[in-house]
């Protein structure tokens, strides 16, 4: 008998204070936890089973378009590949699936949606360029009468409302940034004052690298990762909090600066993802500091890379973002909308804190 287990986190997504910059952290609703377990007897499952091979063959015909922001982020780009992959090992033809870059260009992609409608798609997953033109996308979309789901940029909490209230096939699958902010925070808060306040001021010195925040992941993961430190008692002083936009090559420039202009003072360098991190850890090594003696960084993602520095101590700890279960979960509720299924408007997983304890673990399992 097969036991199929599933878990999902919903989000309480209304009424959320945003916070960026070197201010200070605020409190947000907790997430409500929901678990669904089904058991199935033998019989049901050999209808089920004829059923899903029925249901199989008529994915095979499906048509999906998939529009990523931008290609040559490191961590879509191990997003859209399992996408795809997960896609095909359901029943897609590989030839129906259509992924495109958005090339970070918001009138690009809305070409690219518009040609998706006319080549009449069945079902669409877009990562939007700006989470401020959802509203758009949605209307275009919803007209069309294409199932849609978002991922990896989640839509305002008033957009979302708006699908609820009008029952539309649209949702939104991803994890809740707040979470990974938190996580951040708490590496460095376990690690204890004593060994973080090398300048001896009482104080968390610390500079913050933030991705695009037209992803509200970059507004969360600033706000809560301070916030976990302020919750735990920490004095907390914002040398510089700079705007980096995901990217490793601006993260290494700004990190230099800040380093060239706070030396010695900066005890923590926060970025909001990995690769981000990597340029940091660049800019660290070349102003001669050593991570985990004179200096600690933090990053979000658990790339490949980042995690076997971790391993090495060359970066203090990082935050799995589950791109393996927002793919998969994303291509499941496409899956329910074409099956003629609802899904839930907002479809949450947790992340992972990485630290020196788990990370060969998480090393393996991203293998
Ligand atoms: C990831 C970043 C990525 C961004 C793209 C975030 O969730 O952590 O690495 O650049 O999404 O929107």
């Amino acid at each position: 008998m097969k036991k199929k287990l599933v878990s999902l986190v919903l989000a309480s997504v209304m009424g959320l204070g945003l916070l960026a910059g070197c201010g200070g952290g605020s409190s947000a609703p907790a997430a409500e936890e929901k678990t669904e377990e089904t058991t199935e007897a033998p019989a049901e499952e050999a209808a089920e089973a004829t059923a899903e091979a029925a249901g199989d063959a008529d994915l095979a015909t499906k048509k999906v378009g998939v529009c990523i922001y931008q290609f040559s982020d490191n961590f879509m780009t191990l997003f859209r590949t399992e996408l795809e992959n997960y896609l095909i090992a359901q029943g897609f033809a590989k030839e129906n699936i259509t992924i495109v870059d958005g090339a970070n260009d918001q009138a690009t992609q809305s070409g690219q949606i518009d040609s998706f409608i006319s080549d009449k798609v069945d079902v669409l997953i877009i990562n939007p360029v700006n989470s401020s033109s959802a509203s758009t996308i949605t209307d275009k979309v919803v007209a069309a009468g294409i199932p849609l789901v978002y991922i990896n940029r989640e839509p305002s909490p008033e957009e979302q409302q708006r699908w609820i209230d009008n029952n539309w096939d649209v949702c939104y699958v991803g994890c809740d940034a707040r979470q990974s902010g938190t996580f951040q925070g708490e590496i460095i808060a376990d690690l204890g004052l004593d060994a973080v306040d090398f300048n001896k001021n009482g104080k968390i010195d610390y500079i913050m690298i933030e991705g695009d925040p037209e992803n509200v992941d970059a507004q969360y993961r600033t706000e809560f990762s301070i916030k976990a430190l302020t919750d735990a008692g920490f004095e907390v002083n914002c040398l510089d909090d700079q705007v980096g936009m995901w990217d490793q090559v601006k993260g290494n420039e700004l990190v230099n600066n800040a380093l060239t202009k706070y030396g010695n003072d900066v005890e923590v360098v926060f970025c909001n993802n990995d690769a981000m991190a990597l340029g940091a850890l660049q800019a660290i090594q070349t102003a001669g500091r050593k991570v985990g003696t004179d200096i600690y960084l933090v990053g979000v993602d658990a790339l490949t890379e980042v995690v076997e520095y971790v391993i090495s101590g060359d970066i203090t700890g990082t935050v799995f973002n589950n791109h393996f279960a927002q793919a998969d979960g994303a291509a499941d509720a496409a899956i329910r909308y074409l099956k003629g299924e609802d899904n839930e408007h907002n479809i949450q997983c947790d992340y992972t804190k990485v630290t020196t304890e788990n990370a060969q673990e998480i090393l393996d399992s991203l293998k």
